[in-house]
């Protein structure tokens, strides 16, 4: 462990800590806007800078290491600094709401009780169309963090975004200016799950009255493989309806990563032809809704039936990689010890 002194007080922190780590751990809260706890310390918008005694010029929190014996303000001249960081972020903030998502920046400059001075009056961009209809970038609201570029590289692994232009004509866009179809993007979301503003944002959300902080999440398992990755489905309240799904960071086996099947394949649920009640066949041929008691019932009698008639080997089960591990380790307890079956398949499998 480390010492240092932070706001005047004692603190530790463990050895090659990050300062907004330790910071946070000792109750202090540092606001961030570039940084994300999945990439690497990049010290980009200045949002965290801190005085650190020696120091010829404030320091980014979230790209400095503590060190023993080190000294850190985080209440002094940088309050200043972030609120006029801030308006100067604002003067060319000109939609900070173009799909719904939370926007990291007005929250802040609400909190710092900053406002846009002026606008800029180059603030307007070119604006971007792309032709996928899941994500869309506004660079209206994009403050050049660089997160959704750093998030394709380091966690994706992909080269699908890139930064482009200078000044007030930079944008991120696809690499090459292509559609993000026509690049190596798997439309997982990744990078518009990291952006801090919304600038990336669920396409299909675009110009609804559908606030993010306003639905309902209700945590669940990706249903579509057997990584089962972990999700908030965000059911609007009004509708009842599922309008979008996240993830967070500290959710296992995913850690807030989705690939497009997880993310934005979520509209079968309200599907009109969706099965949401057992169908039992009757003795007209055709197909009646039935409880599941009724219908475990009549499964149970045509497994015990084709038992009677032709042996134990004859019914065989199909398992399925969309279940979990744990119904597929029932439906195989099912198979050998309650029927005496080794004939266990999953429809993935081949
Ligand atoms: S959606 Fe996923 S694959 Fe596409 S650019 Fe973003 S991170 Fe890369
Ligand atoms: S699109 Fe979002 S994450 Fe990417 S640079 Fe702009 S604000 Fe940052
Ligand atoms: S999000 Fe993708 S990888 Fe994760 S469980 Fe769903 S289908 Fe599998
Ligand atoms: S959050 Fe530290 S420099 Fe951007």
């Amino acid at each position: 462990m480390v010492e240092f002194t932070l706001d005047g007080r004692p603190a530790t922190a463990s050895e090659g800590e990050l300062l907004v780590h330790a910071a946070a751990r000792q109750g202090v809260f540092i606001p961030t806007l570039c940084h994300d706890d999945k990439l690497e310390p990049y010290g980009g918008c200045r949002m965290c800078v801190v005085d650190v005694e020696g120091a010829p010029r404030p320091m980014p929190a979230c790209a400095t290491r503590v060190a023993p014996g080190m000294v850190v303000s985080t209440n002094g001249s940088t309050t200043d600094f972030r609120r006029t960081l801030t308006e100067m972020l604002l003067t060319e903030h000109l939609d900070p709401n173009p799909g719904g998502r939370p926007n990291e920046l007005t929250d802040l400059a609400q909190e710092l009780g900053a406002e846009a001075p002026f606008i800029l009056p180059d603030a307007k961009r070119e604006p971007y169309e792309d032709r996928n209809k899941l994500m869309g970038y506004e660079p209206d609201s994009c403050i050049l963090c660089n997160r959704c570029v750093r998030y394709t590289q380091e966690v994706m692994q992909c080269s699908a975004l890139s930064l482009e232009g200078r000044g007030g004509e930079a944008r991120i866009v696809p690499t090459w200016g292509k559609s993000w179809l026509d690049t190596e993007c798997e439309l997982c979301g990744g990078c518009l799950s990291v952006c801090p503003t919304g600038a990336l944002h669920e396409k299909f959300l675009t110009g609804a009255d559908v606030e993010e902080s306003a639905l309902t999440k209700v945590k669940t398992t990706c249903t579509f493989c057997g990584v089962g990755c972990q999700l908030d489905l965000n059911v609007d309240p009004a509708t009842d309806r599922i309008v979008k799904v996240t993830s967070e960071p500290h959710y296992v086996s995913n850690e807030g990563n989705l690939c497009v099947k997880g993310r934005f394949s979520f509209n079968f649920v309200h599907h009109p032809d969706r099965l949401t009640e057992p169908l039992v066949r009757g003795e007209d041929g055709e197909l009646h809704p039935a409880t599941w008691e009724q219908a475990l019932q009549v499964a149970a009698d045509g497994i015990k039936g084709v038992i009677a008639r032709h042996g134990t080997q004859a019914v065989g089960f199909l398992a399925s990689a969309r279940l979990t591990n744990e119904e597929n380790y029932l439906i195989q307890k099912l198979a050998r010890n309650g029927v005496g079956t080794n004939s266990v398949h999953s429809c993935e499998a081949t």
